[in-house]
């Protein structure tokens, strides 16, 4: 039977955070890239086994999402996967309630960047499509981000968001959202 460990990047060996890498880069179908799995440390990983093998994997860290003239504290949910031949068994659903009890404890809003195929996995869930517009915070002052309207996610927790107003992401490098 399947097994749900929840565990901080720094109380994961070498072992498991490879496993893990090496998940993703087949549930992406080698469209992983380094910064995307660089997106995914640093903050709680859910980890779905299946005796010593790693069969799912999910994480949420920690991103500040400026909106309303406020620098929200934002879950953000990152490195989501289930091995293919282990898909529609309710693995990806128990990881993400493992990490949406995070979001809901520790955060003002949950966001993620969402594959197509995984949008009605999301919505069917109760996250909800951001309508509004989508920026980052760049080196070079905020810039809207049109090419990811329409993949962003959120679950509000603690804030109501105005789709009127903007979205804007943090820094990072690769994929902003
Ligand atoms: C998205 C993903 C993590 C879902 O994992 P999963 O273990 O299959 O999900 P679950 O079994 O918990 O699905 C729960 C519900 O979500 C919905 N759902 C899940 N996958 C779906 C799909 N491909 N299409 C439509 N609805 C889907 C269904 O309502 C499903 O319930 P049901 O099986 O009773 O109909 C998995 O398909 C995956 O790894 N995809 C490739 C990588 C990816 O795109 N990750 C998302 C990155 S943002």
């Amino acid at each position: 039977m399947a097994q749900l460990r929840i565990a901080h990047t720094a109380d994961l060996d070498r072992a498991t955070l490879q496993a893990a890498h090496a998940l993703l880069v087949d549930g992406f179908a080698g469209e992983l890239t380094d910064d995307d799995w660089e997106h995914a440390l640093g903050g709680v990983h859910a980890l779905m086994w299946d005796g010593g093998t790693l069969i799912g994997h999910a994480s949420v860290v920690q991103r500040r999402l400026l909106h309303g003239g406020r620098a929200l504290r934002a879950g953000y949910v990152e490195g989501v996967g289930v091995r293919a031949d282990q898909r529609r068994r309710g693995h990806g659903g128990a990881m993400m309630q493992a990490l949406e009890r995070v979001v809901r404890g520790a955060y003002d809003l949950g966001a993620l960047g969402a594959t197509d195929e995984a949008a009605e996995f999301y919505a069917a869930r109760g996250w909800s499509l951001w309508s509004g517009p989508s920026a980052a915070l760049t080196p070079s002052g905020i810039q809207r981000t049109p090419q990811e309207d329409g993949c962003i996610y959120v679950l509000p927790h603690t804030t109501v968001l105005d789709p009127l107003a903007e979205l804007c992401c943090d820094w990072r490098d690769g994929n902003v959202w």
